[in-house]
């Protein structure tokens, strides 16, 4: 009897000491819905904020260390308490404004740590962790609070992820401008950017340490599962790139300012969510919405002027040479010369366009250099661009009627050259003029290093510049398409006119460098694109340009470029071609241009079909309110036939499939252009077999017979 009442002692006893552990948190656990995931919390010995992560019986996050560093305050790291424990359920289905599905779910458990330093001044933060069954977030809030009352300005966030194994990753460098580089597949302690110290010589250019790389990065394990770092919501503070440690720690490297410090804020505040997504496939990490889950809802009342579309434009002829963005001849010190003497945006050249368009079904419009300034652009000084003086050979409103006649959109284009603040100050006009004349979609671009001179395009002073860009777009009904942009971190959710943005070595590096090879597209879905859509500008049909080319070429064939419509996702895709190559001599469209003028570029269903990570990618996408699928597939620089299922079409339903597919001995380098196109039924029951040339493609639209 003795015996059993000192065990119920000790057990009661054992119970309490667990409980005030548990207060006390030295461990708290969050799973996912379906229970695949654990996040746990823990304190270290020293009041250490740190976390774990469990995938089934894997352990795939280490114990990783939280804290801050800021000016002229002790860090935040150590000596901190729990004062309480929330946790809680959160369960909606929401529907985007357009996407890549009609539906999607957000579903997470939540545990929210509060913190407290228990010595003077005895701070507080908030950690808040969310787990879905695809991954997790996390993030600091820094209630409002005395010792904090004025200014903070945090120096450093050590914020890491212990990788438990030295796993296969594909990285871009860290640079703290650009993310347009080719991707690295390498272990994670080969992460080692110092072949490209040479691109810090660009004032467009600066990789702070050759250990690191831009997010998202993405990663599989030896067991197979598939892991990507990235953040969410990346509002009013710096973009963050990943160092690695020796020891396999990912640790938190943020852009700076011009200052060296990192962000600049004042309590109360939330930094964004650190992610992870975690899959068992490719196909589930692209399929995953944890980065927009992770925004707030839609804020614009009004969306009806909101337009996913296809669009051509004065653009390509630039880059390859045939035309210029300027007038006259360019101004000492502006970016050498790219593009031919001839002023590419007159109104004859755009007239030209909106015909070909309003011929081919090709609703927007892109004119690049129809404004004055050009001559200036990449050089030293400010405010050559205003952003509303068209060139005397372009008559704006004679292109805007005659496109309008023709039901063509016209696609505004403001080039900054990186002079961000000159072009706050412009912005209301820049986009009144384009409001007046019922224009709702504008390029945007930041090609040349950032003035206020010293500010990077990642860091917090820019990620305030494109926010207020994209506000400011709102008000005047205006969509935007930002190239060197601030990545994507699920802002769409909030602001659905922000469309697309490039942020990736896209088509333009085919026209005047060594461009991209073959995999680049098979790794994109699975890295840049995963943080939202992407502007790559695919459609090239004169793959070689041998009329202007000194040896480049797209290092594809013409059936992977119209596969890239599918296989990666953006509401608004160019077709970026002259209309001269999208015509035979006849006169008559080229076969291969067909697919261009069905494809969708908004959906109700998406999903990647098979796929390995820089080799291949088959992907199908149902168009928004049809029975009409597309699919996509592409390769790297082998050739390859997949076997797919084509169950994703309706059971009790007969489809034309036309199939746009390589020809007989197509290859990217010796025989690009060579094509054929098949058309045949197919049914949920259909097993296809999909060829592929080397560096080739197909792609396929369904329709019901
Ligand atoms: C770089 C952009 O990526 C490209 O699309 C554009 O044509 C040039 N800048 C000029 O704005
Ligand atoms: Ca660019």
């Amino acid at each position: 009897m003795m015996h059993y009442l000192k065990a119920l002692l000790f057990a009661i006893v054992s119970s309490v000491l667990i409980f005030s552990c548990d207060i006390m948190n030295k461990l708290s656990t969050v799973s996912s819905p379906d229970g695949s995931l654990s996040v746990t919390f823990s304190l270290s010995e020293s009041g250490n904020p740190q976390y774990t992560v469990q995938h089934g019986e894997e352990q795939i996050i280490d114990t990783s260390g939280l804290g801050f560093e800021f000016k002229n305050l002790p860090p935040l790291r150590d000596s901190l308490q729990v004062t309480s424990v929330e946790r809680r359920t959160f369960d909606e289905t929401w529907q985007p404004v357009w996407g890549e599905q009609k539906e999607i779910r957000n579903h997470y458990n939540e545990l929210l740590v509060s913190l407290k330093e228990t010595a003077e001044p005895q701070r507080v933060v908030h950690l808040r962790f969310r787990v879905f069954d695809d991954g997790f977030g996390f993030r600091f809030e820094f209630p409002a609070q005395k010792s904090m009352a004025d200014s903070l300005f945090i120096m450093e966030e050590q914020t890491e992820f212990a990788l438990t194994g030295d796993h296969t990753s594909w990285w871009i460098p860290a640079d703290y401008d650009s993310y347009e580089y080719n991707y690295n597949e390498t272990k994670v302690s080969e992460i080692d950017a110092s072949e490209f110290a040479d691109e810090n010589e660009r004032v467009d250019r600066q990789i702070g340490n050759f250990n690191a790389a831009n997010t998202p990065i993405t990663m599989k394990t030896e067991d197979g599962v598939y892991l990507s770092f990235h953040e969410a919501n990346l509002t009013d503070y710096a973009g963050m790139t990943l160092g690695v440690t020796e020891d396999l720690k990912l640790v938190s490297e943020l852009v700076p300012w011009a200052d060296g410090t990192k962000v600049k804020t004042k309590p109360p505040f939330s930094t964004p969510w650190r992610t992870v997504q975690v899959s068992k496939s490719p196909a589930a990490l692209a399929e995953s919405f944890l980065l927009q889950n992770l925004n707030e809802p839609n804020k614009l009342d009004d969306t009806s002027w909101i337009e996913p579309m296809k669009y051509t434009g004065i653009w390509w002829e630039m880059h390859i040479g045939k035309s210029n963005w300027r007038l006259k001849e360019a101004a000492e010190g502006s970016f050498e010369d790219q593009g031919g003497s001839k002023h590419g945006a007159t109104t004859e050249n755009a007239k030209r366009y909106i015909d070909f368009n309003n011929r081919a079904d090709i609703k927007g419009f892109l004119v690049e250099g129809w404004n004055t300034g050009w001559e200036y652009w990449g050089a030293d000084s400010v405010g050559f661009f205003d952003f509303t003086t068209p060139y005397p050979d372009f008559d704006l409103k004679e292109v805007v009627d005659y496109a309008k006649a023709k039901n063509v959109a016209l696609v505004g284009h403001h080039e900054t050259s990186g002079q961000a603040a000159h072009y706050e100050t412009r912005l209301d006009t820049a986009f009144q003029l384009y409001h007046d004349l019922g224009i709702h979609h504008v390029k945007t671009g930041y090609a040349g290093g950032v003035i206020p001179k010293g500010e990077y395009h990642h860091g917090q002073w820019m990620v305030r510049h494109y926010r207020k860009v994209v506000e400011k777009a709102a008000e005047y009904q205006i969509g935007i398409n930002a190239h060197e942009p601030i990545k994507g971190t699920g802002l769409r959710r909030t602001f659905p006119n922000m469309m697309t943005r490039e942020g990736v070595r896209g088509m333009e590096y085919n026209a005047w460098s060594e461009g991209m090879p073959p995999e680049h597209t098979t790794i994109l879905p699975f890295t840049r694109v995963l943080s939202g859509p992407i502007d790559y500008t695919p459609g090239i049909f004169d793959i070689t340009f041998d009329e202007y080319s000194d040896g480049e070429q797209v290092k594809s064939t013409l059936a992977n470029q119209l596969a890239l419509y599918v296989v990666l996702y953006s509401p608004m895709q160019m077709a970026a071609d002259l209309p001269e190559n999208y015509l035979m001599n006849n006169g008559n469209l080229h076969p291969m241009f067909q697919f261009i003028r069905d494809v969708a570029v908004d959906w109700d269903a998406s999903h990647v079909l098979d796929a390995k990570i820089g080799d291949y990618v088959v992907t199908a996408r149902k168009e928004k309110g049809s029975n009409n699928w597309f699919l996509g597939a592409v390769t790297d620089e082998n050739e390859r036939t997949i076997e797919v299922s084509l169950d994703f079409l309706d059971a009790d339903k007969t489809y034309e499939a036309r199939i746009y597919k390589d020809g007989q001995n197509a290859h990217w380098q010796d025989n690009p252009t060579a094509y054929e196109i098949e058309i045949q039924e197919a049914t949920a029951d259909t097993m296809l077999e999909i060829g592929m040339a080397s560096g080739g493609g197909t792609a396929i639209s369904f329709e019901i017979k």
